[in-house]
C-alpha cells in the first residue's frame, strides 16, 4: 500500500504550503500530492477555486496577480508556494503527483516538470500528474506521453475504470466514499492501479488494502508509517 501525503502533511500544517511539505518529508513519505493552478503566468500550489478558507485574501485565485497572491498568508505564517518552489524544495527524495486544477495547466507543468528534471534531480518516474478535467489530463499526455497519468473520478462511473483506461492512465483515483471491490477488480483488469483519497484513519486502510487498493491520499501520514 503506497502512502501518499494529500496536499502535504495537511493534517499537520497548512495544506499545500511548504510547511506541508517539508514535514511530509521528515516523515519519510514515498509520495506528495498537491494541486495546481495558473494564474498570472505562474502556477501556484493551492486547492481551491476560492482564496477565503485557506488565506487571508479575497476572490478567485485565477484572476489575481502574482504580487497579490505572493503577500498572502496561507497559515502559520505560509505563503501559497509556487510548483517550482515545492520541486526545490523536494529535489527528486520523494514522487509528486500533481494534481492539475483547471484548464491551462498542462502547457506549463509539462515545462516545468522537464526543467526539474534537468536541473533538481527528479527523473519522469518521480512524476505522477492527475486531473478530474479529463481534456487537460489528455492534453498533457500529449505533450510528456513518457509520464504516469492519474485519472480522477468522485464518483462511481458508469463503465467502471473505462474512462482511465481510455485516457491511457497509469492509476484511477477515486473518493474513498465511492470505492468497492467491483471497481478495485475492474481497475486491475484493466491494468491499473487504483488509489483512493482521502483515508486518515487505520482501520479505513486496513479495509481498503484487504479490497486490494494500492495506495491512498492521506492528510496523516505519521498514522501509517
Ligand atoms: O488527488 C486526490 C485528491 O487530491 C483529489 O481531490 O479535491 O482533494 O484535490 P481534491
Ligand atoms: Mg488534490
Amino acid at each position: 500500500m503506497q502512502i501518499i501525503a494529500h496536499r502535504g502533511a495537511s493534517g499537520l500544517a497548512p495544506e499545500n504550503t511548504l510547511k506541508a511539505m517539508a514535514v511530509a518529508l521528515e516523515l519519510g513519505v514515498g509520495a506528495i500530492e498537491l494541486d495546481v493552478q495558473w494564474a498570472d503566468g505562474e502556477l501556484w500550489v493551492f486547492h481551491d477555486r476560492r482564496l477565503e478558507r485557506c488565506t487571508d485574501g479575497h476572490g478567485v485565485l485565477t484572476g489575481q496577480s502574482r504580487d497579490y497572491l505572493a503577500s498572502l498568508d496561507a497559515g502559520q505564517g505560509e505563503r501559497i508556494p509556487t510548483l517550482w518552489q515545492v520541486m526545490a524544495l523536494v529535489a527528486g527524495r520523494c514522487e509528486l503527483h500533481i494534481e492539475l486544477k483547471g484548464a491551462g495547466t498542462a502547457e506549463p507543468v509539462a515545462a516545468l516538470t522537464r526543467r526539474a528534471e534537468a536541473e533538481l534531480g527528479f527523473t519522469p518516474a518521480h512524476w505522477v500528474i492527475s486531473s478530474f478535467h479529463h481534456p487537460e489530463l489528455a492534453h498533457f499526455a500529449g505533450l510528456r506521453p513518457d509520464l504516469r497519468l492519474g485519472a480522477l473520478t468522485a464518483s462511481l462511473p458508469l463503465h467502471g475504470a473505462r474512462f482511465a483506461e481510455e485516457l491511457g492512465a497509469w492509476s484511477l483515483n477515486c473518493d474513498v466514499d465511492f470505492v468497492d471491490q467491483t471497481l478495485v477488480a475492474d481497475a486491475h483488469r484493466r491494468g491499473l492501479k487504483i488509489l483512493v483519497y482521502t483515508v486518515d484513519e487505520v482501520s479505513d486502510e486496513r479495509a481498503l488494502a484487504n479490497m486490494g487498493v494500492d495506495g491512498i491520499f492521506t492528510n496523516r501520514p505519521d498514522r501509517f508509517s
